[in-house]
């Protein structure tokens, strides 16, 4: 028997996974306990878009100096996207973490930006670089899932800002959010967050999705969180004073490894319950990581 929880929740996916341009995009949040499978609902709410949304771009963010998670989704699935200039190299940590080349990689520009005046030879000073949003919108594949490595993590604040502009579905996966918007946070870091925080209160209406997972809520700044609109808790998630789901219930949930574990899901008071299906284990051949060589 289905029960209405389950009912629910597969009410609140197919609107995730269905496009109606009267709900818009969805800023959603995934936590749960280590390896309780937040990145694999990322992973495999990526595979659902791609498969039922094949001519929408899809972007990924991954952590740096780790195994690159994106292998899990298999070889063809995926397309390293990275900033020219921005020192990003990749490292076999199954050799010594010697750099190696991948096949899959396509570079995007970076634009300079100069220090007011000129040097005594009447040259303009570089003070640094920024990437070419509309460069790397141009060389993002869809149906793939595109992986994007900026030299700065925090550039994804302004490329989602710039992802306002576009006028098509777009959907953002972000593995560790609490790398990009930590709770704690310097006073410019402060104001950049601030303003990403109105961007992501306006994907509803720009038709951009962003999924982000961390895992404790409590990481992540709260004016970020203040817009999150779908909350998902795995198992071993610690519930949050603005859910009414309890922890009681999450402390239940069923942990699969095999079939894929539970999840509760939560949306403007809306509770539903979902089993991930798709298991998304460490490839043992791959250990690709990113690094920002210094
Ligand atoms: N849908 C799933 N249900 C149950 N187990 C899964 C599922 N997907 C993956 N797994 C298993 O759980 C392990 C951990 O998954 P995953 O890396 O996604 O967790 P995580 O919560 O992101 O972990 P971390 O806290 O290290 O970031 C995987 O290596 C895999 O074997
Ligand atoms: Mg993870």
């Amino acid at each position: 028997m289905v029960s209405k929880l389950e009912v629910i929740g597969s009410r609140i996916t197919n609107r995730m996974l269905g496009r109606n341009k009267d709900y818009g995009g969805i800023l959603t949040e995934v936590t749960g306990a280590q390896g309780s499978s937040k990145t694999g609902a990322l992973l495999s709410f990526s595979t659902h878009t791609m498969r039922l949304h094949p001519k929408e771009k899809i972007f990924w963010r991954e952590q740096y100096d780790a195994p690159l998670q994106i292998f899990k989704l298999g070889n063809g699935n995926f397309h390293f996207l990275v900033q020219k200039e921005s020192k990003v190299v990749f490292r076999d940590r199954d050799n010594r973490l010697k750099h190696i080349k991948l096949p899959n990689v396509s570079y995007f520009e970076s634009i300079p930006v100069y220090k007011e005046g000129l040097d005594k030879d009447g040259k303009k000073i570089l003070d640094h670089t920024k990437p070419d949003f509309d460069d790397l919108w141009k060389k993002a594949i869809p149906g793939k899932v595109n992986v994007v490595f900026f030299g700065n993590p925090n550039e994804w604040m302004d490329f989602i800002h710039r992802l306002r502009n576009v006028g098509e579905w777009t959907n953002v996966f972000i593995d560790e959010m609490a790398d990009i918007c930590p709770a704690v946070n310097s006073d410019s870091l402060y104001k950049r967050i601030r303003d990403f925080a109105g961007d992501l209160g306006a994907v509803r209406r720009c038709m951009i999705n962003v999924m982000y997972n961390t895992q404790t809520a409590q990481d992540v700044d709260w004016k970020i969180r203040k817009k999150v609109m779908l909350k998902i808790f795995l198992p071993g998630a610690i519930t949050d004073t603005a859910s009414r789901v309890t922890q009681r219930a999450i402390d239940n949930l069923k942990r699969d490894t095999i079939r894929g574990n539970e999840a509760y899901l939560d949306m403007g008071g809306e509770f539903g319950k979902i089993q991930f299906t798709n298991i998304f284990r460490p490839n043992p051949k791959y250990h690709i990581e990113a690094h920002v060589d210094v």
